[in-house]
């Protein structure tokens, strides 16, 4: 792991453009803010001054709270707004409601949105900082940064593991996240599911494609399951949720196919029962809360980059003072 500071970036809004120095930097100042969970005063005055704005123009439990949380350990002011309570539904644009939050005195937005590029939209249009919370079925940089984090604490080293990500991952952002992440960090990717959900240009992101999931999960370090994204399917891409079960499930059967010691895991929601039973999304093989809360400590990291490095740019623009 790398232990200098490489970041070279005013927004987070995806794994593509990051180095595997990048994507390490991140781990590394994740690994140090979790020793500061275990305390009894979490707090840190690390960017004690600083507002961070959350603009959620989609659903969000996890990434949302874990933003918010992460923000405030940093001592930050954050404020969330949603789109239902927002001037959005009263026509405003995208573009005038971010520039409405820059002028507020906001020091960073994290944004989630249907639509794929908006983050960088915005990143291009404002001096602030901005970090992607999911865009579309493009990107979700940090759920890829925790994952990768979560697997690092489990197995060590990536280079060489291999990961099996199963489910639809046409439309899942944090497939496409994870892939770029870890063809960085030197793992091996399979993808499985129905071929609908499989488009086999990833095979050019060096991913191998099959649909034997047995295949798939023999010898696989990890298993990362995807929800079946209804809301971003515009048609069917499978007869019934009933035969994607029957073929693609994570059952207590298909389960004994893995290693013993490989992992389970899911970004959430999870919809148990239907990309995994219950049982085995609560079972020691699971590590899915650990995702979870590692999702606290990887938005602290990736918040102390953006604004420090911001921080420097605006420095270095500033003029010096007499
Ligand atoms: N994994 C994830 O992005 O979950 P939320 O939609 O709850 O933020």
């Amino acid at each position: 792991m790398s232990t200098t500071t490489t970041w070279r970036h005013k927004d987070l809004t995806s794994i593509e453009r990051l180095t595997r120095e990048e994507i390490e930097t991140v781990h590394h100042y994740a690994a140090q803010f979790k020793q500061s969970l275990g305390r009894t005063q979490k707090k840190l005055p690390t960017l004690r001054g600083k507002t961070v704005i959350n603009l959620f123009i989609e659903p969000s439990t996890r990434t949302r709270v874990a933003f918010e949380i992460a923000a405030k350990r940093l001592s930050a002011d954050v404020t969330t707004i949603e789109e239902a309570a927002s001037s959005l539904v009263k026509g405003e644009s995208l573009r005038d409601t971010a520039e409405v939050i820059q002028a507020l005195n906001a020091d960073l937005i994290v944004m989630r949105h249907r639509s794929p590029g908006s983050a960088d939209y915005l990143g291009k249009i404002l001096n602030i900082p901005v970090i992607n919370a999911g865009d579309g079925a493009h990107e979700h940089p940090t759920q890829a940064l925790l994952d990768t984090f979560t697997m690092k604490e489990r197995l060590g080293d990536l280079a060489g593991r291999k990961v099996t990500i199963l489910g639809d991952i046409l439309f899942s952002r944090v497939a496409r996240s994870n892939i770029w992440a870890l063809k960085k960090l030197g793992a091996h990717i399979t993808l499985c599911g129905p071929a609908t959900l499989i488009p086999e240009s990833f095979r050019s992101l060096g991913c191998e494609i099959t649909h034997n999931l047995r295949a798939a999960l023999a010898d696989a370090d990890v298993v990362m399951l995807l929800r079946i994204q209804h809301e971003r399917q515009a048609s069917t891409h499978f007869p019934s949720l009933g035969e994607y079960k029957a073929l693609y499930s994570l059952n207590e059967e298909r389960a004994s196919w893995l290693k013993p010691d490989a992992i389970i895991m899911h970004p959430g929601p999870v919809n148990r029962g239907v990309e995994i039973d219950s049982a085995l999304a609560d079972s020691k093989q699971s590590v899915i809360l650990e995702q979870v809360t590692n999702g606290i400590v990887t938005r602290m990291a990736a918040l102390f980059l953006c604004l420090t490095k911001a921080n420097e740019l605006n420095n270095a623009q500033a003029p010096a003072q007499s």
